[in-house]
């Protein structure tokens, strides 16, 4: 399986490409007419930057230079796992991948398949998340079928996302580094390691895609409600995604957990359910307002933008 994978990704082909966030779908990040495929395949807008995966740290000076004190600690303490770091680009990276600006997104990520492909692989493979332009990131292989069809040339099966949320992404080329997109990796554990305060900006100037309003988005139309306004609400055609609530047995529910962890490795995939269900609305119970709810606060605030 990862032999033909590698194959494929030689080939210029695009591959789905399971890693502990979301599913992603990878193409060789060297050749420009396989990037130009993923662009294709998601209907993605090309001034929106790709992460550049790797498998090893060696490969981090072939894609990023400048790398600051700050971004080597969080490389030594996170990688491989859940943290895209913005960086200086190497010249010879594709202005396809950077959207033609002078920084690159790059992840080690912490799947055993995904790393085994990409030390198979020996480069660096482009990966954004492999789902519609704007719709919801898949968690699992049968997602990345349902949003890319024939559009990916292989899929590997490596089971459901461990976090189900994308990577928090940290701007490493700013004192005190950024968070552009808040992830399974809080502001408080990069404020430990790096013994330095780290910035919030969810409104970047840079084309980050994930900052669109709207983002991460089911096609039916997601409300947010207090607990109480669910309970004053008319149920009826409505799918709800709640925590703790007493609901009339007849209506069509799931129950996240009331763990941020748990909750954020659930909510993709019942986000999804509910979008099958062909409700009129879905209705999420809004989390609490805190850091470590963060990244799924966002998430959930993009899904109801639209
Ligand atoms: O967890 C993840 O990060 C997943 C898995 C597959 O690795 N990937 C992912 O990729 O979420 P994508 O393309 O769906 O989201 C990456 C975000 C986009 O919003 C993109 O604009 C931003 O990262 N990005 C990539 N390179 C950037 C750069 N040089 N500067 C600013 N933002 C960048
Ligand atoms: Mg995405």
């Amino acid at each position: 399986m990862i032999e033909t994978a590698v194959a494929l990704l030689k080939a210029g082909k695009l591959i789905g490409l399971p890693t502990e966030t979301v599913y992603g779908l990878a193409a060789d990040a060297k050749n420009d007419e396989a990037v130009k495929k993923i662009f294709a395949a998601k209907g993605r807008p090309t001034d929106h930057p790709l992460i550049v995966h790797i498998g090893s740290f060696e490969e981090i000076n072939e894609w990023a230079e400048d790398i600051s004190p700050e971004a080597q600690i969080l490389i030594k303490k996170f990688w491989p796992g859940p943290l895209t770091l913005i960086l200086k680009k190497q010249k010879q990276v594709s202005n396809l991948i950077t959207a033609n600006q002078d920084s690159v997104g790059l992840r080690m990520p912490n799947h055993p398949l995904a790393l085994a492909v990409l030390h198979a692989f020996g480069s660096g493979l482009a990966a954004p998340s492999a789902n519609q332009f704007g719709h919801i990131s898949p968690t699992c292989a049968e997602d990345v079928l349902e949003e890319l069809h024939d559009k990916v040339d292989l899929i590997l099966p490596g089971g459901a996302a461990d976090i189900g949320i994308e990577s928090t992404i940290v701007d490493a080329r700013t004192t005190p580094c950024t968070i552009l997109r808040p992830g399974a990796i809080t502001k408080a554990m990069l404020e430990e390691a790096l013994q330095q305060k780290v910035l919030n900006n969810n409104h970047s100037k840079l084309k980050v895609s994930g900052n669109l309003e709207s983002h991460y988005a089911p096609r039916t139309p997601v409300t947010l409600m207090t607990k109480t306004e669910i309970e004053t609400t008319d149920l009826d055609g409505v799918f709800v995604i709640y925590s703790k609530i007493k609901l009339p047995k007849n209506t069509q529910i799931i129950q996240l957990s009331e763990d941020p962890k748990a909750y954020a490795h659930d909510l993709y995939k019942s986000l999804r359910q509910a979008d099958h269900a062909m409700m009129r609305n879905i209705i999420v119970e809004k989390p609490p307002i805190n850091e470590a709810w963060d990244a799924i606060n966002e998430r959930l605030a993009k899904a109801a933008a639209n």
